[in-house]
């Protein structure tokens, strides 16, 4: 190659580098525009709003995680939304892809798109959340996500109140206000309770940070709220 090629190829490598070292590349699209959820996830919402929210998030996220250094995450350099044709779940996350049911967004009664927004925080939770090495238990995942849309602001009218529930890894909202309890005693508790999660699991995680088993702090939270 002549000099001047080789310096243009150069230039061009250094390029993709700056676009892609510790980014990540956020892009949404609607498999479902031809049925009456997909219309109205376009009117309402929109592909451009989505992957901004998906791009939030995830800054959102790593905050809430303490993940400051790309080092500490996933190592996920895309996330795709795609609105999908759909039924079941409002949205679920698999790998780096997050799929929104057409059919959830077409029947959902109030602010859809407040409504989607909440949902795209707790799916990106789950793109970036360690999972125990699929040893820690659904109710705790599905706690831990449900954690980061409440302290988003995104946490739906319909939840259950805090003190409520069961058991503490019930799961969704019933975890995730017991979750909110326990980075009260201690602030950045969610954080380190992930980050020990990115090799194993064990209940005794929560003794370890706070120093009281889960059960002696479920009942304690159960106490506050009698
Ligand atoms: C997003 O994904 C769609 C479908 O795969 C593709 O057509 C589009 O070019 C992508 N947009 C960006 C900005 O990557
Ligand atoms: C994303 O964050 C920016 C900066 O805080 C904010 O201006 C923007 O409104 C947010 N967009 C969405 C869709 O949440
Ligand atoms: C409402 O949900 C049903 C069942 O999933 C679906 O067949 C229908 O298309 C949905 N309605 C809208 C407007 O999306
Ligand atoms: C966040 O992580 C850093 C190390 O990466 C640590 O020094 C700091 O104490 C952590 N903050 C909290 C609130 O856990």
């Amino acid at each position: 190659m002549k000099p001047h090629v080789v310096a243009a190829a150069s230039l061009l490598l250094i390029a993709l580098a700056a676009t892609t070292a510790g980014a990540v590349t956020f892009n949404a699209t609607d498999a479902a525009s031809g049925t009456a959820g997909g219309q109205r996830f376009d009117q309402a919402v929109g592909l451009a709003y989505a992957s901004q929210v998906l791009s939030n998030a995830s800054t959102f996220i790593w905050s809430a995680f303490n993940q400051t250094s790309p080092a500490d995450r996933k190592p996920v350099d895309a996330v795709t939304l795609v609105v999908a044709d759909v039924g079941g779940a409002p949205a679920f996350a698999s790998g780096d892809v997050i799929t929104l049911s057409a059919p959830y967004v077409g029947n959902y009664s109030g602010d859809v798109k407040t409504e989607v927004t909440g949902v795209l925080y707790h799916e990106m939770a789950h793109v970036w959340q360690w999972d125990g090495q699929g040893q820690a238990n659904g109710g705790l995942i599905e706690g831990i996500a449900d954690f980061v849309r409440l302290k988003a602001g995104y946490a739906p009218g319909h939840w259950v109140k805090p003190g409520q529930g069961d058991r503490w890894d019930q799961g969704y909202d019933v975890t995730a206000w017991f979750l909110d309890y326990c980075d009260l005693l201690r602030p950045g508790f969610v954080a380190q309770l992930n980050a020990k999660m990115k090799d194993g699991y064990s209940d005794d995680f929560f003794a370890q940070i706070l120093g009281k088993s889960v059960q002696q702090l479920w009942q304690d939270y159960k106490a506050k709220y009698e």
